[in-house]
C-alpha cells in the first residue's frame, strides 16, 4: 500500500565550514498536504528546501521521498521541482517554452509535451498567454508560469520559497488564495517556504516553527497559536504576555500554578507533562485578557495603563504591572469605552497556556 508520508527527513545536517545550519531535523510530511517553514531570516528555510530537492547534499542523515532515499540522487531525478523567489523564468523563451523546459530535457514527444503544457497552464489560467514573453507578463502572472513549470512535471511535491515575497500586498493576497484553492483542487503536496506569519496562519494545513537551524515546532495553525511549546513560538507568533509561575499540584492534564507578588493560583490545562515546584511560564495572547473584575477562579493582574493605541476594531492597551512588568490588552468593539488608571485584568482559565522552561 501506498505510504501516506510522502516526506521523511531523518536527522538531516547541514554544514557551512564552520556554520552548522541545520541540526537534526525529523519531520514527516504527508501527502496532499500545505506545509509552511516559518522563521526569521538565516534561520535554515532555503537550506532545508534546497537539501529536499538536491541542490545540496546533507552532511548528516537522511531524505526519503516516496519511500525511497533519495541521498545520492540529483534535482531532476528527485521530482521535486522548487520555485525560487524570483521566479527564475528564461527571460528570451516564451512562456509555453518555459513551461515546456523539464519536459524538453526528458525528451518528451512533442505531442505530449503539447498536450501537458496546455493543461497546466489552464490550471493556473494563463490559456491564451503561450506567445508571450516573462517581462510582457505582471508578477503575479510570472509567479503562475514558474508554478505551472512546477505542475507540468507531475511531480508529487512542489516546493516554493517564498514565491510571493515580489508582489504588492494585495496581489500577494490574491494569489495566496489562488495557490491554496489549486493546491486543495489538485491535492498536492506543496512545502512553502515564508518568514510572513500570517501568511503560514492563514495558508497552512501544518506550520514547522524553525529556531536557529532547529525545528522549534510542527503543528497546525490553532496549536501553532494557541499551545505554543517553546516561548520563541510563542513570541514569533503574534503578540504574547508572559509570566512567571511555578506548579503546585499536577494531575493527568490538569495542573494548579501559583504566580504574581499576592501568590494568586489558577488551575489550566497542560498537554506537557508537569512537574511538582517546577517552573514555567504562562502565555496569554492580548485578546484574551479584559479589562474588568476577575470571575472566581479566573486569571488576574493588576496593572497601570501607561498608554493606548485605537485600530479600528480594537484598543490596544500597554500596561504595566506590580512588579513592572508589561501587558498588552486588546479591547473589542469597545464603542466610546476608554480605560484609564489602575484596573484588573482577567482572563478565562482557558485561555492560560503554560509552557514549561525547559523547551
Ligand atoms: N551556499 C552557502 N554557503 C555558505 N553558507 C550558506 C549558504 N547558503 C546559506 N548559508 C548560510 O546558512 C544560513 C541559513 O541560510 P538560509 O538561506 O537557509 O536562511 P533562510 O532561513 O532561507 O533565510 P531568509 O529568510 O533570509 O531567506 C545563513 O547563515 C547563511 O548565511
Ligand atoms: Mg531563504
Amino acid at each position: 500500500m501506498e505510504s501516506n508520508i510522502l516526506l521523511d527527513l531523518k536527522n538531516v545536517n547541514k554544514v557551512f565550514g564552520n556554520n552548522h545550519v541545520l541540526k537534526d531535523i525529523n519531520l514527516q510530511i504527508e501527502r496532499g498536504k500545505f506545509i509552511t517553514f516559518l522563521g526569521p531570516s538565516g534561520c535554515g528555510k532555503t537550506t532545508l528546501l534546497r537539501s529536499i530537492a538536491g541542490f545540496y547534499t546533507v552532511d548528516k542523515g537522511e531524505v526519503w521521498i516516496d519511500d525511497k532515499l533519495v541521498n545520492d540522487l540529483p534535482p531532476y531525478k528527485r521530482g521535486t521541482p522548487m520555485v525560487f523567489q524570483e521566479y527564475a523564468l528564461f527571460p528570451h523563451m516564451t512562456v509555453f517554452d518555459n513551461i515546456a523546459y523539464g519536459l524538453d530535457i526528458q525528451k518528451r514527444p512533442e505531442g505530449e509535451v503539447q498536450q501537458r503544457v496546455e493543461a497546466a497552464m489552464a490550471q493556473v489560467k494563463l490559456t491564451g498567454l503561450e506567445e508571450r514573453y516573462p517581462h510582457e507578463m505582471s508578477g503575479g502572472q510570472q509567479q503562475r508560469v514558474a508554478m505551472a513549470r512546477a505542475l507540468v512535471m507531475n511531480s508529487p511535491i512542489i516546493l516554493l520559497d517564498e514565491p510571493l515575497s515580489n508582489l504588492d500586498a494585495k496581489l500577494r493576497e490574491e494569489v495566496r488564495v489562488e495557490l491554496r484553492t489549486l493546491q486543495q483542487e489538485l491535492g498536492l503536496t506543496v512545502i512553502y517556504v515564508t518568514h510572513d506569519q500570517l501568511e503560514a496562519l492563514s495558508m497552512s494545513d501544518y506550520i514547522v516553527v524553525f529556531n536557529k537551524g532547529a525545528i522549534d515546532q510542527y503543528g497546525t495553525p490553532h496549536e501553532i497559536y494557541y499551545e505554543p511549546r517553546t516561548q520563541y513560538v510563542a513570541d514569533f507568533i503574534g503578540t504574547t504576555n508572559f509570566i512567571d509561575a511555578v506548579v503546585e499540584k499536577s494531575e493527568g492534564e490538569m495542573a494548579t500554578v501559583r504566580y504574581g507578588q499576592a501568590g494568586d493560583t489558577v488551575t489550566v490545562t497542560s498537554k506537557e507533562r508537569l512537574i511538582v515546584g517546577e517552573e514555567v511560564h504562562l502565555c496569554v495572547r492580548p485578546e484574551s485578557l479584559r479589562i474588568r473584575q476577575p470571575e472566581a477562579g479566573e486569571f488576574k493582574m493588576t496593572g497601570i495603563i501607561k498608554s493606548s493605541m485605537f485600530l479600528g476594531e480594537k484598543e490596544r492597551y500597554f500596561l504595566v504591572d506590580e512588579v513592572g512588568s508589561e501587558w498588552i490588552v486588546d479591547a473589542y468593539d469597545i464603542g466610546k469605552t476608554h480605560f484609564e488608571g489602575f484596573v484588573q485584568m482577567s482572563a478565562a482559565t482557558d485561555k492560560i497556556h503554560i509552557i514549561k522552561k525547559s523547551n
